[in-house]
């Protein structure tokens, strides 16, 4: 069954146009926001002395030539680091990691990519992940919501006008972002059908569901009832061109993949 959509499908390039370029790396959000991207998708850590990175893993061993926890780092110690040249090696034939592209592939800052954002252009939005944020007991939501307001993105007018969403598997660190900030959207990600997602309800005040591609493949009657009960549906990571087919179907309205540009292509865009 084909559903009709409010808006345009939005297409959110996930850890940056990262099939193309390191992940997480100013590199690749670029190449997102050339490729015109309508959303960049970054997960955020706290190193050793409380900054916001943007790296996914708990250790740095897997993205950069380092090794050990981003949270007994300090930025200083991050910032030494190459997280370009494994793509090198192991992943993308294209892409060329030259020294001169030096800045381009160190530990990216959850500030540098807002200046990124706000210097694009155009507007992009921003997806914001925030990864294992119990074991800091709020300290994740409260130096980003800091962050934000320095740019003026911590209170939009409503939910609808925000260039910013904050994502999470953690319903608590939602529930935190949302009574400092009522009108900051928020997405509940998940990647198993709880029993909460079965009945299309989500968590108090959430608004955007934000399941894997693999429950939208299996539970089709699970997103038609959340979108029958007027949530968005924002999914990850779709990169198979039957799988952007069938979200198009299904009315999602943010596909999360790390191919806008093929993504976007297929979309006629
Ligand atoms: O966009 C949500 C998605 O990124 C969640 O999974 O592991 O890629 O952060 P992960
Ligand atoms: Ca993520």
């Amino acid at each position: 069954m084909t559903h009709a959509r409010q808006h345009p499908i939005q297409v959110v390039a996930h850890r940056g146009a990262s099939e193309e370029a390191p992940e997480h790396t100013l590199a690749a959000y670029k190449k997102a926001i050339e490729d015109g991207a309508d959303a960049l998708e970054c997960d955020v850590r706290l190193t050793a002395d409380g900054h916001l990175v943007c790296v996914h893993d708990r250790r740095v061993n897997r993205t950069s030539n380092g090794r050990g926890a981003v949270s007994a780092l300090e930025l200083a110690e991050l910032a030494a680091l190459d997280f370009g040249s494994w793509k090198n090696r192991e992943e993308a034939p294209d892409w060329e990691h030259r020294p001169e592209d030096r800045q381009d592939t160190s530990v990216l800052t959850l500030e540098r990519l807002l200046e990124l954002v706000g210097d694009a252009g155009r507007p992009v939005e921003l997806a914001i992940e925030t990864k294992h944020p119990t074991r800091w007991a709020g300290q994740v939501e409260e130096r980003l919501l800091v962050l934000l307001k320095r740019f003026g993105l911590d209170s939009p007018e409503s939910p609808d006008r925000s260039r910013v969403r904050i994502m999470s598997f953690s319903a608590r660190s939602l529930h935190r972002v949302r009574a400092a900030s009522p009108t900051l959207p928020t997405v509940h990600l998940s990647q198993f059908v709880s029993p909460r997602l079965r009945d299309g309800r989500l968590p108090a005040g959430v608004r955007i569901a934000g399941p894997s591609i693999r429950i939208v493949r299996n539970h089709p009657a699970y997103i038609q009832r959340l979108k029958q009960a007027g949530h968005q549906v924002h999914v990850w990571t779709v990169n198979e061109p039957q799988d952007v087919g069938l979200c198009v179907d299904l009315g999602i309205d943010a596909i999360i993949t790390n191919r806008p540009r093929a993504v976007l292509r297929q979309l006629g865009r």
